[in-house]
């Protein structure tokens, strides 16, 4: 059961937060503005959850308040004015207000055309129940929820419902957010929202490929993404983002390990893992249609690549300086998914081995260090630097003593 969302607001929200706004429902009484507190903290809130940023939509001008607010709160402003739109930083609080707005989809998958509108207009053009529900924040009417397509209800009953039945065909990104938050939060789809997505599945098709990655990311970003992978999977909407795309058993155990080893560019990392067990020409589709920045697309092309090596990896007796030679030049990411996702113990223990600690062996001795000694610039400098670091990989020379007396024998033998 909920109890008044004033007394959640207070425990729920910093008190850096509950200050802004209250400074924020001072302001607009004062400027005869109504102003709400809307979308996912409302919902948080509601649901005893933390939750980071405040969303502010004020019906009426949200720029003019929005500069009065932060001059107030000494916070950093940020307008976009072609929007109507403002974003504060106050420390590590993001606030973005917005004027409250009506909405219409010329057509499926296109962004909306915006115009002014009241709160429940502005209610009226979000995703699900859950979200659209909002807070008033001006001093009289402080804490009064505004819930006009019963978000509290669907709370209390643990069901994601969308809003009307043409809202996955104005916006298909909805169906990749209702799973979402579905697995986020251990909801259930809402029956006939359910028959509506299965319905329009299809609609993915019609989104660009920037949105939908956008999407993935989100979903990625997620404690568990597997989860909703998987229940994605099972709804058909992977298929319409990549035919060979699966939410399976297996991308759960390895997405379990890429979160144990702790790697730093998860994403990237994640990526890879999705894309595993894609042919080549697969990953260049995929990461073709969502657009993948570098990074993420390089960790996916790679993956493919390098996934053709790993028999070479797997052979006896490979030396340290052979694996490093065959792994140079290939991401990080791409590493790290082939030692997570490979069965060959070990192909796992040296790509291990290359990413904790081979690929950081350095020479004492670097290349003006060799000119001073007598070795020429040119192409063989940079061949004995590299006999030098194989042979420091292999455990041929140890110290820097070892290094010196390798490049005079070297010098000696007059290469
Ligand atoms: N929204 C929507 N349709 C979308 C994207 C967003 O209706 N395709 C609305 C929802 O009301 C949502 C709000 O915009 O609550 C803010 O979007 P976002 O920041 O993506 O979501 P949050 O609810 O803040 O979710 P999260 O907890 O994942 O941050």
């Amino acid at each position: 059961m909920i109890t008044n969302p004033l007394l959640r607001l207070e425990r729920r929200l910093s008190p850096e937060a509950l200050a802004l706004i209250q400074r924020a429902g001072a302001l607009a009484a004062k400027g005869r503005l109504r102003i709400y507190l809307v979308g996912g903290v409302v919902r948080d809130v509601l649901m005893n959850r933390p939750s980071a940023d405040l969303d502010l939509v004020v019906e009426g001008n949200a720029i003019g308040l929005a500069g009065s607010l932060a001059r107030e709160s000494n916070g950093r402003l940020v307008i976009h004015r072609r929007f109507g739109t403002a974003k504060i930083r106050l420390g590590s609080l993001n606030v973005d207000l917005a004027m409250a707005r009506a909405e219409t989809y010329a057509r499926p998958g296109a962004l909306p055309s915006v115009q002014p509108g009241s709160i429940q207009d502005d209610l009226a053009r979000r995703d699900f129940t859950v979200n659209a529900m909002a807070i008033r924040l001006e001093r009289g009417g402080f804490g009064q929820l505004v819930d006009p397509f019963g978000g509290q209800a669907d709370l209390d009953n643990r069901l994601i419902r969308v809003l009307h039945d043409r809202s996955f065909i104005d916006d298909a990104t909805r169906m990749l957010r209702a799973v979402r938050y579905e697995q986020r939060f251990g909801f259930r789809l809402e029956p006939d929202t359910e028959k509506l997505l299965r319905r329009d599945v299809g609609m993915l098709r019609s989104i660009s490929g920037d949105r939908i990655r956008h999407e993935l990311e989100m979903m990625l970003g997620e404690e568990q993404p597997e989860k909703a992978l998987k229940r994605a999977g099972e709804l058909g909407l992977l298929a319409e983002v990549h035919p060979a795309l699966e939410g399976n058993g297996w991308l759960a155990e390895v997405f379990r390990k890429a979160r144990e080893a702790a790697a730093p560019q998860t994403v990237a990392l994640y990526f890879a893992l999705l894309t595993y067990r894609f042919k080549e020409t697969q990953c260049e589709d995929f990461t073709h249609r969502l657009k993948t920045p570098g990074p993420v697309s390089q960790a996916v092309r790679d993956t493919a690549r390098l996934r053709q090596q790993l028999p070479s990896l797997a052979q006896p007796c490979l030396a340290p300086s052979a694996v490093f030679e065959l792994l140079q030049g290939y991401s990080l990411a791409s590493i790290q998914a082939c030692a997570i996702a490979t069965d060959s113990a070990v192909v796992r223990e040296r790509l291990t081995l290359y990413l904790t600690r081979w690929r950081r062996v350095r020479t004492g001795l670097d290349g003006s260090a060799l000119q001073k000694m007598g070795v020429p610039a040119g192409p063989e400098l940079g061949r004995l630097l590299k006999e030098l670091r194989d042979a420091k990989l292999d455990g041929r020379i140890v110290t820097r003593e070892d290094e010196i007396e390798l490049v005079q024998r070297w010098l000696s033998q007059g290469r």
